[in-house]
């Protein structure tokens, strides 16, 4: 059975999406192999609102919103459907979707560094991203760069217009990734682990600045992590995937006040908290997500699942079990707080260790900011990282 690709929503009636995925499936052939990386997901991507996508390592993240900017290399068969306003985005030519990647959805990546020009000062390199989408002058453009680092919260960016990459810290390159993914006002922005690369403070800022964006300009943001945690401080709803499958999806507030999914259960486990005794166990989730190349019978979790039984050799489907909640799951674990009983394998560890300053330039003075963990669900005002 596979998951259904009727609409998942849980922001409430009324919030039209720019953004409509259903029954996306993304398949790799390799060596002979057929790699099912993504097995029917569905989602809606709303105005002014963020989703995020979570899921361990190799669940199919990426994946699915790479085939929705076209990002994929040609040895992946991408079937379902992507529907941005009316136009259908699957199985766009390059050449269209080239005029829709960063004019109508743009994307963010991990590492700012690599996604910038390094022979080029950075207001320049806005400055391109400007004209490619509207046809002004220079002068015009080089306004609106500006403009779009002060909307971003890049300090002094008259300054920072001249400098080169190089001279900026990771937040503030991050910053002016944002910039340029900004330029073309897209009614959807894709983060993909956007900032996993960060400190913990400069994470929480940046990622306080997506949310503030997201209101002004009331985009779509869909941000994709490995971290829970960064989740529930920041997103409108989270969707989760394992396998290349949504296993659970619903409101924020309502996925981590009631939790199904032994396996969003365990990822929330996962999460390292600062305030956990150093002597408490870390949980981690035992065991491996299945290789995507083989055929998986029943539950995909059911190897690593506390829970499992033999009902469960039978794939669930995702279903809306509660209002706004979708989950796949024959035996719903009941919260978010019910302890999980402790699988063999579990390692111990500590909590993790937390930047106490945002990164600072050489001759700079780092600002001072308080140290939040990234449960925090409210960061204080934002520094200038
Ligand atoms: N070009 C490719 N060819 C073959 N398989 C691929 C390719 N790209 C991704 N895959 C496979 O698709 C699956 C999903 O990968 P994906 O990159 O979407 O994971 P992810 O959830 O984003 O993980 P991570 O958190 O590590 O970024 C993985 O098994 C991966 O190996
Ligand atoms: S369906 Fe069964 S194996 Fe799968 S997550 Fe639920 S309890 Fe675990
Ligand atoms: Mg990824």
């Amino acid at each position: 059975m596979t998951a259904t690709p009727e609409p998942q929503t849980s922001n409430g009636p009324g919030e039209k999406p720019v953004l409509k995925v259903r029954d996306l499936k993304v398949t790799f052939t390799r060596g002979g192999k057929r790699i099912r990386a993504a097995k029917g997901v569905s989602f809606d991507a709303k105005p002014g609102k963020m989703l995020a996508i979570i899921g361990e390592s190799g669940s199919g993240k990426s994946v699915t919103v790479r085939a929705l900017m076209g990002l994929l290399p040609p040895s992946a068969e991408v079937v379902g459907s992507a529907d941005l306003e009316g136009q259908e985005l699957v199985g766009l030519s390059d050449k269209k979707m080239r005029m829709i990647r960063g004019q109508e959805i743009s994307m963010i990546f991990q590492d700012p560094g690599r996604s910038l020009n390094p022979t080029m000062s950075v207001g320049a390199q806005i400055v391109e991203s400007v004209r490619t989408h509207r046809p002004v002058s220079r002068k015009k453009a080089a306004e609106r760069a500006i403009e779009l680092l002060k909307l971003v919260r890049l300090p002094a960016p008259e300054k920072r217009f001249h400098q080169f990459p190089h001279q900026l810290s990771g937040g503030m390159r991050q910053r002016v990734m944002i910039a340029i993914a900004l330029a073309s006002d897209p009614k959807v922005l894709i983060a993909d682990e956007a900032t996993t690369a960060l400190d913990v403070t400069t994470q929480a800022q940046i990622m306080e600045l997506l949310v503030d964006l997201r209101e002004r300009l009331g985009t779509a943001v869909i941000m994709i992590s490995h971290d829970l945690g960064l989740a529930a401080s920041y997103a409108d709803e989270v969707l989760v995937m394992y396998a290349g499958k949504v296993v659970e999806q619903a409101a924020t507030s309502e996925l981590f006040a009631n939790v199904r999914m032994p396996y969003t259960r365990a990822l929330l486990e996962a999460i390292p908290q600062i305030t956990r005794p150093s002597h408490a166990p870390l949980t981690v989730i035992s065991g491996h997500p299945p290789d995507p190349s083989q055929r998986i019978e029943g539950c995909p979790f059911k190897p690593r699942c506390i829970r499992s039984t033999d009902e469960c050799a039978t794939a669930p489907l995702l279903e809306e079990h509660e209002p706004g909640h979708w989950y796949a799951c024959w035996h719903p674990v009941d919260g978010a707080l019910a302890p999980i009983p402790e699988k063999s394998g579990a390692v111990p560890g500590e909590a993790a260790a937390v930047a106490a300053d945002v990164e600072a330039l050489p001759g700079e003075r780092p600002p001072s900011v308080s140290v939040t963990s990234t449960r925090t669900p409210a960061i204080g005002k934002e520094s200038t990282s």
